[in-house]
């Protein structure tokens, strides 16, 4: 695959950012791990209402727990990565329990954030949608009338390629984006986008 470029000035590390499958088998110093939850911490969100909720695994017994709430193609490598996390939003505001629209909105930029300031310190992050909902909400003891929970994501530090199975070594590099002008549009709804 040919390397990211940018078509306009950007920080490179929105470009050097990706999310690796291959992880080292090494702890994270729990200061760093903390300074990604709080630069999650500061995201904006809709009424300041912060509505995210990061469950994040500490000991073995809980990564061996989250582990097993993934779907088997993600367990596969998602296995080597030191710390496994949930991120959740919270569905109703504190101020006054009406139903928050924008919750995984806001959500959603907790945890760029935290993908960001992990690549800002040497860490990878990889997100992941696969896991079995059922199971995660049983295991993990979450309220489903209160929460949600979006995805789990897996944080360590980039190994080789070779430690992967070989089936997946051909998808470990950088991926590629839309051009800008099919994802910013000046004025209203453009009609051309339709797809
Ligand atoms: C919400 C979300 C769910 C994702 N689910 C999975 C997943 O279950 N398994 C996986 O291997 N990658 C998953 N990914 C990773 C995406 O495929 C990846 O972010 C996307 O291809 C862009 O690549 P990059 O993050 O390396 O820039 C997910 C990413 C996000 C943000």
């Amino acid at each position: 695959m040919s390397p990211r470029e940018s078509a306009n000035n950007v920080d490179p590390m929105f470009l050097s950012r990706w999310s690796p499958r291959a992880f080292l088998e090494k702890p994270i110093p729990e200061a760093d791990l903390m300074s990604l939850f709080e630069a999650a911490r500061w995201a904006p969100s809709c009424f300041n209402d912060q509505p995210w909720l990061f469950l994040y695994s500490k000991s073995e017994k809980d990564k061996a727990l989250f582990l097993s709430l993934l779907m088997d193609s993600n367990q596969v490598w998602a296995k080597a990565a030191p710390v496994l996390a949930f991120a959740l939003t919270r569905k109703h505001f504190s101020h006054n329990q009406a139903p928050n629209r924008l919750a995984a909105f806001d959500t959603g930029a907790a945890w760029m954030s935290l993908a960001l300031a992990a690549h800002k310190i040497g860490l990878a992050t990889h997100a992941m949608g696969g896991f079995h909902q059922d199971a995660a909400y049983e295991k993990l003891q979450v309220p489903r009338d209160k929460f949600e929970i979006q995805c789990a994501i897996a944080i360590g530090y980039r190994a080789d390629a070779d430690t992967l199975p070989t089936a997946l070594r051909d998808r470990e590099t950088p991926s590629q984006r839309k051009a800008t002008q099919t994802i910013a549009a000046a004025g209203s709804f453009p009609k051309d986008l339709l797809y």
